[in-house]
């Protein structure tokens, strides 16, 4: 059956199955406005205060599951004022003085995006600690570091895992800047031009702890940057988490067997029952997909929009809800996930067995002994093809064997190990132990700040 024009333009238009979710913002800044308008004599104190206890009471009613939200008033600003006039009467209608949907709905999402980076920025914090209880708890694990994913130099895995560290690192302070982006007070913009009443925008910023006011009503009304800085945040640290996820999954294979992961966080296999699926980071790796979608549809959204506000921009948000949601669950699984790795030290060893990743080592050592770097590449190439071809490992060649490529090999030949190999690389940001060392310490500074 057809469903009449009404009907059509109001299921719509509607907004309130998703922004009811705003409540709480809307209702903290509602009662902000309030105040400011009694204090400045705009509106009486007593409809100030009947107008603070009626919102404190919907708040309750929302809380508690009985407030009826109604797609008929379209959006959490009117299901809030309509149900204020039931509770309070007439009154009610003064608290949209000197404000106007616009920057109602500015100050919300900014309100709400606001407490999300600050959990976001926690939960990257617990990610990084999880990462250094792993790498201090491995720190003298050697393992095979890789360029193409083919075998190149040793590393330490705890130089390893920090490198992700870093990553996170640099997350939490894109998270930092888009807070200081976020945290300026847009209410008191009006529709766009700004309100004709002797508001005090300083005192609502103090009330919502907002560090700074909007200089400009057009930019503060259809400024949605905040939001398109917290995707594009939230993109770059699940594209973190995804290699992280990669390597957690190659990891955990057969075929490498470095770590193994808590059967909490894998599933088994209806058919076969040998099988531990990674399926978190699998996920992680799938969602990441999302995340990118929601980035492109909010600067797809904002894009050629002329000022100010465009009917439009209330598709902001639940690409917002579900990026904020899948990043904090993914953040929440894989710091809990991290915890609960075992490393598999034999394996790992056992994958440099044939010390092939020595070869850079073996080529500084002819280089020591005078040969230019690029003679010394080409000495150890044709060395390393005669191992791999007698099936020896390097450490297994005679003297006579290496001779047969370079006479400046002597006995000391031998002193070169993958300890050697790695303590050598005692550079800032190196992988030798005392670099490491410096590291795990700056990085502990780090997460306790
Ligand atoms: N539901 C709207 C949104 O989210 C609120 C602002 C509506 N303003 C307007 N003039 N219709 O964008």
């Amino acid at each position: 059956m057809l469903k009449n024009k009404g009907e059509l333009m109001k299921n719509y238009v509607a907004s309130i199955s998703f922004d009811r979710r705003l409540y709480r913002q809307d209702i903290e800044g509602s009662i902000a406005h309030a105040k400011m308008l009694a204090k400045q004599g705009i509106i009486a104190e007593s409809n100030a205060e009947a107008i603070i206890e009626g919102l404190t009471s919907i708040r309750e009613e929302i809380e508690q599951g009985k407030f009826q939200f109604k797609p008929k008033l379209e959006d959490i600003h009117m299901n809030i004022e309509a149900r204020l006039f039931e509770k309070i009467g007439d009154v009610a209608g003064k608290l949209h003085t000197a404000r106007s949907r616009n920057d109602q709905i500015a100050l919300d999402l900014r309100l709400f995006v606001k407490e999300e980076i600050l959990k976001t920025i926690d939960e990257l914090k617990n990610l990084q600690y999880s990462l250094v209880e792993l790498a201090e708890a491995n720190k003298a694990i050697i393992m095979p570091g890789y360029t193409h994913l083919q075998q190149a130099q040793p590393v330490l895995l705890a130089h390893y895992l920090l490198a992700y560290f870093d990553m996170f690192q640099r997350d939490k302070e894109r998270f930092s800047d888009c807070l200081n982006h976020t945290d300026v007070l847009p209410l008191g913009s009006g529709a766009l031009a700004g309100v004709a009443y002797p508001i005090d925008r300083e005192f609502v910023a103090q009330e919502l702890g907002f560090s700074e006011v909007s200089t400009n009503s057009l930019d503060a009304v259809s400024d949605r940057d905040f939001i398109i800085e917290y995707q594009a945040s939230a993109a770059l640290t699940m594209m973190h988490l995804s290699r992280l996820a990669e390597e957690i999954i190659l990891w955990s294979s057969n075929e490498f067997g470095f770590i193994e992961i808590n059967q909490a966080y894998t599933t088994g296999s209806s058919i076969m029952p040998q099988k531990k699926n990674p399926d978190v980071a699998e996920l992680a790796k799938g969602k990441t997909g999302r995340i990118y979608g929601n980035l492109m549809s909010i600067l797809t959204t904002m894009k050629a929009l002329p000022l100010a506000y465009n009917r439009d921009m209330q598709e902001d948000k639940e690409g917002l809800f579900d990026t904020v949601d899948t990043l904090h669950a993914s953040l929440e699984i894989f710091a809990a996930m991290i915890k609960t790795i075992k490393v598999n030290a034999k394996r790992i060893r056992d994958a440099i067995k044939k010390d092939y990743v020595l070869a850079t080592d073996l080529a500084d050592y002819l280089v020591k002994k005078g040969l230019p770097f690029r003679e010394a590449h080409g000495v150890v190439a044709k060395l390393s093809e005669y191992a791999v071809n007698q099936g020896k490992s390097f450490r297994e060649l005679s003297l006579s064997e290496y001779h047969k490529f370079s006479p400046l090999f002597s006995d000391d030949v031998y002193d070169i190990t993958l300890e050697s190999s790695i303590a050598a690389r005692n550079v800032i940001g190196g992988t030798s132990p005392q670099q490491v060392e410096i590291a795990l310490t700056r990085a502990r500074k780090l997460i306790e700040e």
